[in-house]
């Protein structure tokens, strides 16, 4: 048997698994689909860390600084401190992996991203997430081979078990077969963000569909900062979903425009002279609204004076993804771009070592609220990730009880998913109320509207859980009477120190959902 039960088998995931069977500790490593699926392959621009090869002195404490200023002090700084002295060494990790990172002659280059003074994300063309998976695919394999990482794809989780506030394994149902099994020992969630509570809106996939986030908080998980959804600035609109235009594209000199009086209106650079166009993404988002909002028609990417040079050798994968799916050449063309939901910077919650508030239960990857705080960094997800995975297992290995019970097949009814009538109306409800302007009477009005759903007639059990999680996030954005990060409240403009705290969201047995605020960790010494 295996001694953690892993849910979820994209870069969290199989960051742990490998932690994991490094130590000699076995694990189930669980998942709807295999990790060549999974979110992380759609990550595209990089991943940070302050390698210093572009002589340019960046130093952890450099990235350290971006990652707290960019999520406005809402992240636990401890944990912000070791996620960015690791990132080297993740980086260095991965090359030795096999991860073929652009080079400069002798080293890995970087690149710009958003909210970062200095070049510090390393990346392979614009497919870096998926890239990196390949690797750490055949990382898994090997010990796959050897015994100690069991996958399990096209399983689904169900259900937690637990009993008085502690876990001791997860009900998982095989989706070809149907077969239901409880699977015992420590978990760790790594199920990813809330995609599928915003299908239409999302650049992620959304096979992620939040069910993993929305039950666990049914059975009394609590949740951190559900509130805080960041919506990235260039999207462009495709069948069913939004496609990402990376950050690279501006990182590499992409520019945003208006068309006035047909002349290019640059408006990033004349309001934003240092960062320009690589703001973080919650300020660029935002600008981007208001301008469309104040002159109407469409925001542009204008990427005409990017160099053959950096097409062919950073962003060629990114240019056959425009062309394919708008028939435009961004050489030669302006691309008409939209904010689309990226990434859940909430999620459940944990302390720095990965901690939920049920004994043996932890989560990573970006299912969690650890490290973001309210923006995150374009470029700090797949680090989030990879160490998120390995801090959490080493967790794992000193703190967990581990069980010697069997898994056992059970003999259950299973039950019904969310209808896509009811996910459709749910992501309307949550879209109007939590857009990038935000305000009380919206808010009111939005959860309104949901508990008039939610007596309109018998739910499921999911249905329930993803009305109880949608609620959860309402809530927040209405308690949070300020403006932070991705949180920005028109009638409360300004940022409020009273709530530098983390906002926290519980579901009691009643299935009544409670918000509170807890400060956030006082910085400990300098690692
Ligand atoms: O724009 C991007 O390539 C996204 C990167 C990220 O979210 O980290």
């Amino acid at each position: 048997m295996q001694k953690v039960i892993i849910i979820g088998a994209g870069l969290a995931g199989l960051s742990a698994s490998v932690t994991l069977a490094e130590h000699g500790i076995s694990c189930a490593l669980i998942s709807l689909q295999n990790s060549e699926r999974a979110q992380s392959v759609l990550a595209e621009g990089g991943i940070n860390a302050s390698l210093n090869t572009m002589g340019e002195n960046d130093t952890v404490q450099n990235h350290y600084e971006d990652t707290l200023r960019g999520g406005v002090y809402l992240a636990d700084p401890n944990a912000v401190q070791n996620l960015t002295f690791h990132a080297p060494e993740i980086v260095r990790w991965l090359e030795k992996l096999g991860v073929p990172f652009n080079m400069t002659d002798s080293d890995i280059m970087l690149r710009n991203f958003g909210g970062q003074k200095k070049k510090r994300t390393a990346y392979a063309r614009s497919s870096t997430g998926k890239i990196i998976m390949t690797a750490l695919i055949d990382e898994v394999r090997r010990y796959e081979a050897g015994g100690l990482i069991q996958r399990y794809p096209h399983h689904e989780f169900i259900q937690l078990l637990t009993e008085n506030q502690a876990c001791y394994g997860v009900r998982i149902q095989d989706a070809y077969t149907g077969k239901m099994t409880d699977f015992k020992g420590s978990v760790l969630l790594c199920s990813g963000g809330m995609n599928g509570v915003f299908p239409e809106m999302t650049t992620g996939t959304t096979q992620n569909s939040g069910d993993v986030t929305a039950t666990v908080f049914r059975q009394g998980v609590t949740l951190g900062n559900p509130e805080m959804i960041q919506y990235h600035p260039t999207t462009i609109g495709i069948s069913g979903k939004r496609c990402l235009v990376t950050e690279a594209a501006r990182g590499e000199g992409g520019r945003l425009c208006i068309m006035q009086n047909q002349q290019k209106y640059y408006f990033m650079e004349e309001k934003y002279p240092e960062l320009g166009n690589l703001m973080p993404r919650d300020v660029v988002a935002r600008e981007m609204y208001f301008i469309r909002r104040k002159y109407g028609g469409e925001v542009f990417l204008d990427m005409t004076e990017l160099s053959s040079v950096t097409w062919q050798k950073k962003l060629s994968d990114l240019r056959q993804e425009i062309m394919h799916y708008l028939a435009l050449d961004p050489k030669t063309d302006l691309i008409p771009v939209r904010e689309g939901i990226h990434y859940f910077m909430g999620g459940i919650d944990t302390d720095e070592y990965h901690r939920t508030n049920f004994r043996n239960l932890y989560a990573a990857g970006e299912c969690t609220c650890q490290y973001h705080g309210a923006n995150r960094l374009g470029g700090n997800s797949m680090l989030g990730a990879l160490y998120g995975g390995r801090k959490s297992a080493e967790t794992i290995i000193k703190t967990a009880e581990f069980l010697t019970e069997e898994n056992q097949e059970v003999s259950v009814s299973v039950p019904e998913k969310a209808s896509p009538v009811l996910i459709q109306k749910i992501s309307q409800i949550l879209l109007s109320g939590l857009g990038i302007v935000r305000n009380q009477e919206t808010l009111l009005k939005q959860l309104n509207a949901l508990e008039v759903l939610a007596n309109q007639r018998t739910y499921s059990f999911y249905e329930q859980n993803r009305l109880l999680l949608a609620e959860a996030m309402l809530r927040s954005a209405l308690e949070r009477r300020e403006s932070r990060g991705a949180h920005y409240r028109e009638d409360y403009p300004d940022k409020n120190d009273n709530f530098r705290k983390t906002t926290i969201a519980e579901c009691d047995d009643k299935n009544r959902v409670r918000i509170s605020f807890r400060p956030i960790p006082e910085k400990r010494a300098d690692i």
